[in-house]
């Protein structure tokens, strides 16, 4: 097993989303990449190099041939895992920009998803993902919740096998209220899992 990271939070510290990602990586104890997009954010990309980077264009400008070596990597992280781990923090409803960068450098035509006669379909072949979402009061699965249902569509966009959420919203209570309700949701997520394995269910 071996598990891809990615924290979003422009808090570094005092963050549910980090705490509560912690928590979880602690208890799967494994091989881990850790990619923390508010400590090192991707670079900015042109317009007509982010058009080159979604087209795979082969043009050999340098911007773009080091956008494309970029969203190479990021993409053989994810090949290299197993398990995705996502800590969103909610801003003005959606998604950090940091994340949805990283996004755009991961959505690849014909490397990470393509069309084929049913629609979409992914080509990276995750197990599974666990979706962190945190906001302040916005209710996380409801009707101005743009994060979790996103990243959701995102990750079976690209072949994520099965995704599981943590609702960190703030509606939960105060700081220690929501983590504590984190670490609780982590501990019965995999509790299910380790009797569905132990019972032989798929
Ligand atoms: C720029 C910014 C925008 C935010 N927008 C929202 C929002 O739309 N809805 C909400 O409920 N909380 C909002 N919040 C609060 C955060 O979602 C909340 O503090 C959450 O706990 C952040 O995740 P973290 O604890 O991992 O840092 C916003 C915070 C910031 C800094």
């Amino acid at each position: 097993m071996s598990i891809l990271h990615i924290d979003s939070s422009a808090r570094l510290t005092d963050s549910n989303t980090r705490i509560i990602g912690q928590y979880l990586v602690n208890a799967l104890n494994t091989k881990m990449l850790h990619r923390d997009l508010a400590v090192n954010p991707l670079p900015a990309i042109s317009a007509q190099d982010l058009m080159g980077v979604h087209g795979s264009s082969d043009d050999q400008r340098d911007s773009l041939h080091s956008h494309l070596a970029l969203s190479n990597q990021l993409i053989q992280e994810l090949k290299d895992a197993d398990t995705l781990i996502i800590g969103a923090a909610m801003y003005n409803f959606g998604i950090p920009a940091s994340l949805k960068q990283w996004i755009d450098a991961i959505c690849r035509a014909g490397v990470s998803f393509k069309y084929g006669e049913q629609g979409p379909e992914g080509l990276l072949n995750i197990k599974r993902a666990f979706i962190i979402t945190a906001s302040g009061g916005t209710p996380v699965g409801g009707d101005m919740d743009f994060v979790s249902g996103y990243l959701s569509l995102i990750c079976n966009f690209i072949g994520v096998k099965e995704v599981l959420h943590i609702d960190a919203s703030g509606s939960k209570g105060s700081p220690e209220q929501i983590i504590e309700s984190g670490k609780q949701q982590v501990d019965s997520l995999l509790a299910n899992e380790h009797n569905t394995e132990t019972l032989g269910v798929s």
